[in-house]
C-alpha cells in the first residue's frame, strides 16, 4: 500500500489494562479472564492483560496476578503486563507475563502525577528491571507516555522524546512504543516523529498507542502506518484512559481500527465479526455505552435492504 511491500499490521489489544483501569466500577476477575480468553481467539497479535501497579492508585488492576495466572494462553500470542517499578516487574514475572511493558512519561509533570518520579528517575529505576528481565529471559519493552503532548506542559520537545527513546534502547528495551496519552498528537507530527524514530533505530520494533480524545486517533494511526509503523495498541469498544491525566478518554477502538485497515486491503489477522460481537457485550461488563463506532454501525459492507419504493424505482431504472 505504501510502496514498501508490507500490507499487514499487528494489533495489541489493551482493553483489559488501559480499558478497565479507567472504569470506576470494578470489573469482576472472572469477567476479565473470560474476555481475555475470548480475545485470544480473535487473531490479535498481543494482549496487554493487566498492570502490576499499586491497587490504591488503580483499584481495577488489583487482581493482576490472578488475571495473569488464570487466563488460557494461546500459543504464539504474547501476553504482556504494564509495570511501573521493580516491585511490579517482579510480580509480573512471577505471574508469568510474556513481556513487561515499562511505562514512563517523557514530560516530568505527567510522570510525577502518574508514578511520582521525574522522567529521568523512572528511567534510572528501569536499570534494575532490565537486569531482572534479562536474567529471567523475558523481554522488556518501554512505552513513552505523553510522547505527542502532555496535559500539563503542552507539546513535548521532539529531541527530548528521541533522546529518551534512544536511551531506552541502549539500556535493553526489546521494543518501544510511543503513547499519545491524552490524544494531543496530530497526523503531521506523528508522521514526522515516527519517521525519525524508525530512521534512527530501524531494528527496534515500534508500536503506537493512540487515544481518540480529540477525534484524531485513526488519522494518527494512518499517519504512523505511512511512516512505516506496523504495530498498534487498541482497545475493544474504544474505552480506556489514564486515571492520572485530566480529561483522558478512550484508546482508539480495536474494531474500528481493524475495520479501517481491512477496508484498505491491509491485513490485520483479526476476525472482525468476532471482535464486534465481543464489543457489543462490553457495556454489560462496564455498565455504560462505549464510544466505538463500527460495532454500532456495522461494517461498510454490511448492507441494509432498501425501502420497498426505492427498490422498485431502482428496478425500473434498470
Ligand atoms: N504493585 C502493587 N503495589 C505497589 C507497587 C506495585 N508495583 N508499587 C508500590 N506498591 C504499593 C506500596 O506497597 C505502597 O502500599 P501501602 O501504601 O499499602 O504501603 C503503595 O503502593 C505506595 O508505594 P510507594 O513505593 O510509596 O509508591 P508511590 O506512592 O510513590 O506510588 C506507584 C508509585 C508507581 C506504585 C503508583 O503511583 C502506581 O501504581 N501508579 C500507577 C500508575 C498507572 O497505572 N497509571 C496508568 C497507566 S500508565
Ligand atoms: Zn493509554
Amino acid at each position: 500500500m505504501d510502496g514498501s511491500g508490507h500490507d499487514r499490521v499487528y494489533i495489541c489489544e489493551v482493553v483489559a489494562r488501559d480499558g478497565f483501569q479507567n472504569e470506576a466500577r470494578f470489573v469482576e476477575t472472572a469477567d476479565k479472564i473470560a474476555l481475555i480468553d475470548a480475545l485470544s481467539k480473535t487473531g490479535v497479535a498481543k494482549i496487554e492483560a493487566t498492570a502490576f501497579v499499586s491497587p490504591k492508585a488503580v483499584p481495577n488492576m488489583r487482581d493482576a496476578a490472578q488475571v495473569m495466572t488464570q487466563i488460557t494462553r494461546r500459543p504464539g500470542l504474547v501476553y504482556s503486563a504494564l509495570v511501573p517499578n521493580l516491585r511490579g516487574a517482579m510480580a509480573a514475572l512471577e505471574a508469568g507475563a510474556d513481556e513487561l511493558n515499562l511505562v514512563f512519561s517523557v514530560s516530568d509533570s505527567h510522570n510525577m502525577a502518574n508514578v511520582r518520579m521525574t522522567s529521568a528517575d523512572s528511567l534510572r529505576a528501569f536499570e534494575d528491571i532490565f537486569a531482572l528481565s534479562r536474567a529471567h529471559g523475558t523481554p522488556a519493552a518501554v512505552t513513552l507516555a505523553t510522547s505527542f503532548g502532555c496535559p500539563f506542559e503542552g507539546r513535548v520537545d521532539g529531541e527530548r522524546l528521541l533522546d529518551f527513546y534512544g536511551r531506552c534502547i541502549t539500556m535493553g528495551a526489546s521494543a518501544m512504543a510511543l503513547a499519545d496519552t491524552t490524544g494531543m498528537g496530530n497526523p503531521a507530527q506523528v508522521e514526522r516523529l515516527v519517521g525519525r524514530a524508525l530512521a534512527l533505530h530501524p531494528h527496534t520494533p515500534l508500536g503506537l498507542h493512540f487515544h481518540n480524545t480529540r477525534g484524531m486517533g485513526l488519522a494518527n494511526v494512518l499517519a504512523a502506518y505511512r511512516a512505516g509503523a506496523r504495530c498498534f495498541d487498541a482497545s475493544l469498544g474504544g474505552i480506556g484512559g489514564c486515571p492520572f491525566a485530566p480529561g483522558a478518554t478512550g484508546n482508539i477502538c480495536t474494531e474500528d481500527t481493524v475495520h479501517m485497515f481491512e477496508e484498505m486491503g491491509i491485513a490485520t489477522g483479526v476476525d472482525l465479526p468476532a471482535l464486534m460481537d465481543l464489543s457489543r457485550r462490553l457495556p454489560g461488563l462496564i455498565g455504560h455505552e462505549t464510544p466505538g463506532q463500527v460495532a454500532k454501525a456495522g461494517r461498510s459492507g454490511d448492507l441494509h435492504p432498501p425501502p420497498a419504493q426505492a427498490a422498485s424505482m431502482a428496478a425500473q431504472a434498470r
